[in-house]
């Protein structure tokens, strides 16, 4: 007599009905405010290690000025994206479900404090500040940028997270 088939396997969260809804509920008129938030902490991030290098060599103050100023908005914006993305995961069942967006929600806490030392380092004096220690933070953040980052975007392109396009 044949064995009895097992029942077919599912995976319950994918099996989950609310699994596709991942829709962005912060957006304006559809568009995640996340997505629009995010290019700057990512591009000031870069603009900082940049302005370091600079620093380095010319040692013009100007540069550890922008330095301060790029690290500062890089931080601060990125808490604003933070929020931003933190409300949409907690709010959106499709996104909270995954985990990949909690992945995400890990490198993009590392990232924040990176950013935030960064920051925070440099406003005991600006200049003293580039070199060392100043620019390997920097590089450090411009690695665990370009790592968020590239993380965020597999959300979007890969399952469509934050989109509510059906295919159409
Ligand atoms: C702190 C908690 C964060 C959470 C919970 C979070 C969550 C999300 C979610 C749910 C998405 C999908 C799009 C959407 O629904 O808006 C996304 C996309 C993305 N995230 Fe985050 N995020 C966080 C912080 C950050 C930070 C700090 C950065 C980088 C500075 C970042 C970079 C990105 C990028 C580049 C995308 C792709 C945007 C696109 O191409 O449309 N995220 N994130």
């Amino acid at each position: 007599m044949p064995a009895e088939l097992p029942p077919e396997l599912v995976d319950p969260i994918q099996a989950h009905p609310e699994f596709n809804e991942t829709g962005s509920k912060i957006a304006v008129a559809g568009h995640p405010i996340h997505a629009m938030l995010v290019a700057f902490p990512v591009a000031l991030a870069f603009c900082t290690f940049g302005a370091d290098g600079f620093y380095w060599l010319t040692g013009e103050l100007f540069w550890a000025r922008a330095a301060l100023w790029a690290s500062g908005m890089a931080f601060l914006i990125g808490v604003l994206a933070g929020i931003s993305g933190t409300v949409e995961l907690l709010m959106v069942p499709g996104i909270r479900r995954r985990a990949a967006s909690w992945s995400h929600f890990i490198f993009a806490m590392m990232l924040l404090s990176v950013l935030g030392a960064n920051w925070g380092y440099r406003l005991d004096g600006y200049e003293q500040a580039v070199l060392p220690w100043g620019i390997l933070v920097s590089a450090l953040a411009a690695g665990a940028t370009a790592l968020t980052g590239w993380h965020g975007g597999k959300l979007v392109f890969d399952y469509q997270i934050g989109t509510s396009s059906k295919g159409r």
